[in-house]
């Protein structure tokens, strides 16, 4: 058996601060946290351009013509064969993979458009006067790809476990971590000098995206079309005599 460098650093980074996002995405989904949740979706973006690009331009076996999505059916009728054929994704989960990058754009895209349209925030904000009305079924189809979501999520953990139990020399779990897995001839991988630099320099735009938000928390892709009303500038007397009980005007008054 050798051990064969499989997954190079900026490959499982990538895998891990997709964990992280995707679970602070999860974590903020509350109205009060509505802007941290748009930003992590963003960064989830910068996180997601980068995986496709190196889809294209990275090493084997995170390239997308490396996942043997064409196997599948002989993956399908040989699946519960001891020896394992495929060192990098297997064909079954090179197509939860795929499915996984389409479904967090689908995300991002429909959670970008419930924020302009149902909040009034961020880049689309301006359709919020427009569609208005349509408001819930953009939410809706945000909510059931995040669902979706889930489910791929189960269906990764399965693989992992389903994996554990039949290719166990493999160590494929032990690969996300460390890079290697075992094999029996060495199949390593090696960055070029273009690889590390482009995974360097996505690396420095997600950090630095953070920092900006960190500095400008009002910047316009959390911008609200809405101007906030200091009631104390505009009329004093409300905030000492309602404002314990009403933090808005009431409808029926000071119209
Ligand atoms: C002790 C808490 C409290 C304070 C102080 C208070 N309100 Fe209210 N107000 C209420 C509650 C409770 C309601 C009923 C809300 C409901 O029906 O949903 C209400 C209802 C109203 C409504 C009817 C709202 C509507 O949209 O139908 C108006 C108008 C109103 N308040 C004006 C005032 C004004 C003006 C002041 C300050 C002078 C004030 N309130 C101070 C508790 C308070």
């Amino acid at each position: 058996m050798n051990k064969s460098y499989i997954w190079s650093l900026p490959t499982r980074a990538f895998h891990w601060l997709f964990v992280v996002g995707i679970l602070i995405a999860f974590l903020t989904d509350d109205d009060h946290l509505l802007n941290y949740h748009a930003i992590v979706g963003y960064a989830v973006l910068i996180l997601l351009v980068f995986r496709i690009l190196w889809g294209f331009f990275g090493p084997k076996y995170s390239k997308f013509k490396d996942f043997p999505t064409k196997k599948i059916k002989e993956y399908s009728s040989n699946i519960l064969k001891k020896e394992s054929k495929y060192i990098g994704h297997n064909p079954a989960a090179s197509y939860v993979m795929i499915t996984m990058l389409v479904c967090t754009l689908l995300i991002i895209l429909t959670g970008v458009l419930t924020y302009g349209i149902q909040e009034g925030k961020g880049i689309l904000s301006f359709l919020n006067e427009t569609f208005f009305k349509n408001m819930k079924s953009m939410d809706d189809l945000h909510e059931f790809f995040a669902n979706f979501f889930i489910f791929l999520i189960v269906l990764h953990l399965v693989g992992i476990i389903l994996d554990k139990f039949l290719h166990k020399e493999v160590e494929t779990l032990k690969s996300i971590f460390t890079g290697y897995k075992n094999s029996k001839e060495n199949k390593s991988i090696k960055l070029n000098i273009f690889q590390k630099l482009f995974a360097a320099l996505m690396f420095i735009l997600l950090i630095s995206f953070l920092i900006f938000n960190l500095i400008n928390p009002k910047n316009i892709l959390v911008a609200s079309i809405n101007k906030p009303i200091n009631y104390k500038v505009q009329n004093e007397l409300f905030v000492e005599e309602c404002a314990s009980c009403h933090t808005l005007y009431p409808s029926l008054s000071f119209t």
